[in-house]
């Protein structure tokens, strides 16, 4: 019996979606197997958006950036219709029988995972692909975006030394990952970078600015510092830890709204960091110092072979799962094999560089700065 897929992007787009539709797509379609898109992320199922897929939409799409579907970072419980949240889990599952899916496969990162979690226990058979630059989810020892972001971001800072060491420069580059340094620790390693910041390790800013006065000692009187976005500083990280557990154990609405209110203003303070950091680093070590920050560059274009790769790879083994009707599972990428992980496992985790990663490790030998020794 022909079997019904759904297919849909959601969260961050990033490089590689198209191969994996495409792989999904095209695998399918070996054992006659119907499948349908739905238009930008889980909002084309809640309001029944479909785009069919056939051999003439998957032509060509191996090597685009995006994803042909369009995505959104819609949750099925919380979508906003109207200027209201409204919950359209239940629309969804309607949509999902009326369009007599066997499956629904859904490409994403974290919170993808975790909404995918949701549709399952309301008996939908779903089955998720791990996509995001960040590299950050859970049970999976790569993500379908990574590698094409390091390369770009990596390339970022190789051209940035030339305008470091032209004009003697402190120069700051800003790399994406959300609240994991994969990004900034992996094309910081690759691109030389003399300084690594990552949110796993809060940084004293005065170590930083001696890492970097102790290199102009010995004549290299410039600098390039790779921060991951969701870097802090040990201060910050402290302030953070207290305010929260303040708000956590406050008995009254006095205390409660204090704490909250001390949480509000460190993410405010936290919007402009990498800015700031760069005024601090000028004025505690005389260099002129200017900022990149490198933003949706890192999401942008062709996806890279290892990632045209790796996603067809995991496309092609979510078809077997489905033929075995496997459901409920993230295909994870294990040691280059393709395996399901129950979702369960998943959702609601997140997968943050460890402070004694093998990487973290390797800049430490090479004489890199983390800003906490
Ligand atoms: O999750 C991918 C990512 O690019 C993160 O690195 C970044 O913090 C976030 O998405 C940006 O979100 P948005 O695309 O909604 O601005």
């Amino acid at each position: 019996m022909t079997k019904h897929i759904g297919i849909l992007t959601a969260g961050g787009d990033s490089p590689g979606l198209n191969a994996a539709i495409r792989s999904v797509g095209k695998s399918a379609a070996s054992y006659d197997m119907q499948i349908l898109g739905f238009r930008d992320g889980f909002r084309g199922i809640a309001e029944n958006r479909v785009q069919r897929l056939d051999g003439e939409t998957l032509s060509g799409i191996l090597t685009t950036g995006g994803t042909i579907l369009g995505t959104s970072r819609d949750k099925p419980h919380k979508m906003m219709i109207g200027g209201k949240l409204h919950d359209m889990t239940d629309a969804i599952v309607e949509n999902y029988h009326a369009n007599h899916l066997d499956v629904l496969v859904c490409l994403g990162g974290g919170g993808t995972q975790k909404n995918a979690l949701r549709l399952m226990e309301k008996g939908l058979n779903i089955i998720t692909l791990p996509k995001t630059i960040d590299n950050d989810v859970a049970m999976t020892d790569v993500t379908f975006g990574f590698d094409t972001a390091l390369g770009i971001a990596t390339d970022a800072i190789d051209r940035l030394h030339s305008t470091a060491h032209s004009h003697h420069r402190i120069i700051i580059v800003e790399i994406m990952g959300h609240r994991a340094g994969w990004l900034a620790l992996g094309s910081g390693i690759a691109g030389g970078a003399d300084v690594i910041l990552l949110p796993e390790i809060p940084y004293d800013i005065d170590l930083v600015a001696e890492a970097i006065r102790k290199r102009a000692q010995k004549g290299k009187n410039f600098s390039i510092v790779a921060i991951a976005e969701g870097s802090v500083t040990k201060d910050h990280h402290d302030a953070y830890e207290k305010a929260l557990s303040a708000k956590e154990y406050a008995t009254s609405k006095e205390d409660k709204k204090a704490a909250k209110d001390k949480l509000d203003e460190l993410a405010k303070q936290q919007r402009n960091h990498t800015m700031h950091l760069g005024t601090q680093l000028e004025a505690l070590t005389g260099l002129e110092t200017r900022v990149t920050i490198l933003g949706y560059l890192q999401r942008g274009g062709t996806p890279s072979a290892a990632d045209r790769l790796l996603a067809t790879q995991l496309g092609s083994a979510c078809v077997n799962l489905i033929i075995k009707e496997q459901y409920g599972v993230m295909v994870a990428a294990r040691n280059n094999e393709a395996i399901p992980v129950p979702l369960q496992e998943v959702a609601g985790r997140k997968k943050l560089v460890p402070p004694d990663h093998p990487w973290v490790e390797t800049a430490r030998h090479v004489g890199t700065s983390l800003g906490d020794l």
